[in-house]
């Protein structure tokens, strides 16, 4: 049932990254390269559930679920540079940079945020300002207050970090806030109220943690060529990740909290909530 609605949404994803026209250039084929499969699309995945949750129609908006995609891509892209995690594969093929070189590889990370936008500000037969709205929550979450202010933290302040609640806010930013933002931006293109989007908002703020502390211990008792990039490179890079602070045992038992407290959240959705329900359990379990 779990598997049959995710790969519902996810095929919807696929058909769409697949027309888009890119041309046959340098930067259209990286970010073609980079855009295609071995990704678990769980942003706009977890979008498009989100729409379907608050009684909206997922078929009409995977093209903005799609614009999360491509902003978790550049964010993948630029996070694999040498001056970063200095990462050589991902998503099961060499990394960007690797392929293409570090210039084009900034570029296609520029390039794929830019065209986000794009995607988001095309006309819909929504309200304006509901549009709006999802195009500033996405510019927030992916931008200094969010995913970058995240990616920020983590690469320069990352050892003077020696609690679970600065590392929190760490991932926050820089896993969670982009995920918020696509189950947000889904209950409000779907027409979710105030109070339906204030409980997917604390769902999503949970998942996000659990999403990043499942890729921490991922990256101990992973298998590389199962996760398609590299595995043991917290350690090498001195990330203070949650195994670090907590043990994998601990690591693991902060893990399970966090998806009771997910599951919780989207409780008054009752039986409509199933399919979130199994995806923080699918988080919290996932190989890669
Ligand atoms: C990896 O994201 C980077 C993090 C935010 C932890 P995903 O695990 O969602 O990567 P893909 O999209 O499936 O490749
Ligand atoms: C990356 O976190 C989060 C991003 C915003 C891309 P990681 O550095 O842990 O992600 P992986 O393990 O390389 O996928
Ligand atoms: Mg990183
Ligand atoms: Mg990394
Ligand atoms: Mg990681």
């Amino acid at each position: 049932m779990f598997k049959k609605q995710y790969n519902y949404y996810l095929n919807l994803v696929e058909e769409y990254l697949k027309s888009i026209p890119f041309e046959e250039d340098l930067i259209c084929s990286s970010m073609k390269y980079s855009l295609n499969g071995g990704g678990k699309r769980l942003r706009p995945v977890l979008a498009l559930a989100c729409v379907e949750l608050v009684g909206g129609e997922p078929t009409d908006f995977v093209r903005e679920a799609v614009a999360l995609e491509l902003i978790h891509t550049y964010s993948l892209i630029h996070d694999d540079l040498p001056s970063m995690d200095n990462a050589d594969y991902r998503r099961g093929q060499l990394a960007n940079h690797k392929m293409f070189g570090e210039a084009i590889a900034v570029l296609t990370g520029d390039a794929l945020l830019t065209m986000a936008f794009e995607f988001l500000s095309q006309p819909l037969s929504i309200p304006a300002e509901r549009q709006l709205w999802v195009i500033r929550e996405v510019a927030l979450a992916a931008g200094h207050k969010g995913m970058v202010g995240g990616q920020v933290l983590d690469t320069f302040n990352n050892r003077e970090i020696n609690t679970v609640t600065e590392i929190d806010g760490i991932h926050n930013l820089k896993t969670g806030a982009l995920l918020v933002a696509a189950a947000r931006s889904g209950a409000i293109l779907g027409g979710g109220t105030a109070k339906e989007i204030e409980k997917i908002t604390r769902y999503a703020t949970d998942i996000g943690l659990a999403f990043q502390i499942r890729d921490d211990i991922l990256d101990i008792i992973g298998d590389s060529a199962i996760l398609g990039k590299p595995n043991r490179s917290d350690e090498k890079l001195n990330k203070k990740t949650y195994p670090y602070l907590l043990g994998l045992e601990g690591a693991n038992s902060r893990l399970q909290e966090i998806i009771t407290s997910a599951k919780e959240a989207i409780q008054v959705f009752g039986a409509k909530a199933a399919f979130l329900e199994s995806l923080a359990d699918f988080i919290a379990e996932r190989k890669n």
